[in-house]
């Protein structure tokens, strides 16, 4: 069933037009893919989000990558006027207006701002200073797997008393449409293989905002903790004299496998779980806990390294027939299970072209069928 959006609106197979590129456009168009309406984003230029969206909903959402012109409301049953420019959205909200077609027109794109990162940590952004002049602080905020309702409550109110929010490419960045207007969004956020915003510039603009009176969010994907690098970053504000606190998050290393009905732990199966990243050789203990099937393994940026990791239990001594799971894009509506045996995941794996980010669970509770109540 498809979900309705705004005040109950039926979109289902209807036409939705979205005028802008940016994140805030991103989000809107995402809810409205989902809600079930046929989107047409008309944009000069679109943000890495709303690209995405575009290439894994290419049945649903097409894009026109051109400044929108009046004709482009036309056929709409609703439009969703979410221009970088006060002047452009109005624009856009007359034409619908003219047609007798319902707009809705983003508040504020100032939440929509993603500030370039090289003019941030130029001497110049001294004006971002707010008029008390009093420091600042950071709150490390853990998103949670990247569904907007597995934040904590905690986590919501950081984001809403925000001056700055410096984002990461997972996480819940649907949220970031909705923060109150004003907000600074910085987006530092990593690909696999393609790292936009080195650790250490990170830190230094988590600090200089901070510095600048500002309360400053570093909304991160999961547990800020785990696999995180939180703590490098709770050490540089610390060593700078900055306030920073941490609001702990829903970890992807036991939520993606939950949400696909996998428990890293079991009765009568198994008690313990290992987690590890892929990006390093596995760890004696890691590999020991599948040789001898004393602990679930939950591997955290294995994809690119899944073949690697593979010869490495086998070679260890693991059982070939030992059950592995991987599930892509956990908690959004794209999320999907791959599972194999270790004699055979990797292949199983490359035909249904396994992308990142993913966790891979090894061991016997990856096994389908774990929860299935007996006899049925
Ligand atoms: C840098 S680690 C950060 C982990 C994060 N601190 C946590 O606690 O979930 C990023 C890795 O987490 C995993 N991950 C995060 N969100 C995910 C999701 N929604 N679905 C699948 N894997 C996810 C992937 O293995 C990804 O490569």
């Amino acid at each position: 069933m498809t979900a309705p959006v705004l005040v109950g609106l039926p979109l289902a197979g209807r036409d939705v037009l979205v005028t802008g590129g940016g994140p805030v456009a991103a989000s809107r168009a995402a809810e409205l893919q989902q809600s079930g309406a046929l989107v047409r984003v008309v944009a000069p230029h679109v943000c890495e989000d709303l690209h995405d969206l575009v290439v894994v909903h290419a049945d649903t959402v097409r894009l026109d990558e051109r400044d929108p012109i009046a004709a482009d409301v036309r056929g709409a049953w609703l439009v969703v006027a979410a221009d970088d420019g006060p002047s452009e959205r109005d624009r856009v909200h007359r034409w619908a207006e003219g047609e007798h077609i319902w707009c809705v027109v983003v508040d504020d794109p100032g939440t929509a701002q993603i500030a370039d990162v090289d003019t941030l940590l130029d001497e110049g952004s001294v004006d971002l200073r707010r008029p008390s002049g009093a420091l600042g602080s950071v709150t490390l905020v853990g998103g949670g797997p990247g569904a907007p309702e597995l934040i904590t409550v905690a986590g919501r109110r950081a984001l809403a008393e925000a001056d700055v929010i410096v984002t990461d490419r997972l996480g819940p960045r649907s949220v970031l449409a909705h923060v109150r207007p004003g907000v600074e969004i910085v987006d530092v956020g990593k690909t696999p293989g393609h790292h936009p915003v080195p650790q250490p510039e990170i830190n230094r603009i988590l600090v200089e905002q901070a510095q600048l009176g500002r309360r400053v969010v570093r909304l991160k994907g999961g547990d800020p903790f785990l696999l995180g690098r939180g703590g490098e970053e709770v050490i540089a504000c610390r060593e700078a004299g900055v306030p920073v606190d941490v609001v702990p998050g829903i970890s992807s290393a036991f939520s993606v496998p939950a949400l696909a009905g996998i428990p890293v732990t079991q009765r009568e199966v198994t008690a313990a779980v290992h987690v590890t990243s892929g990006h390093e050789p596995l760890a004696d203990a890691a590999l020991a806990c599948v040789r001898d099937a004393s602990a679930t393994l939950v591997v955290l940026m294995g994809v690119g390294n899944l073949g690697h990791i593979v010869e490495q239990l086998r070679g260890a001594g693991a059982d070939q027939a030992t059950p592995v799971a991987i599930v892509e894009r956990g908690s959004t509506p794209d999320e999907r299970v791959t599972r194999g045996l270790l004699r055979d995941v990797v292949d199983v794996a490359a035909d249904a072209r396994v992308r990142a980010p993913a966790v891979i669970v090894v061991g016997a509770v990856a096994a389908p069928g774990l929860l299935t109540p007996a006899g049925r």
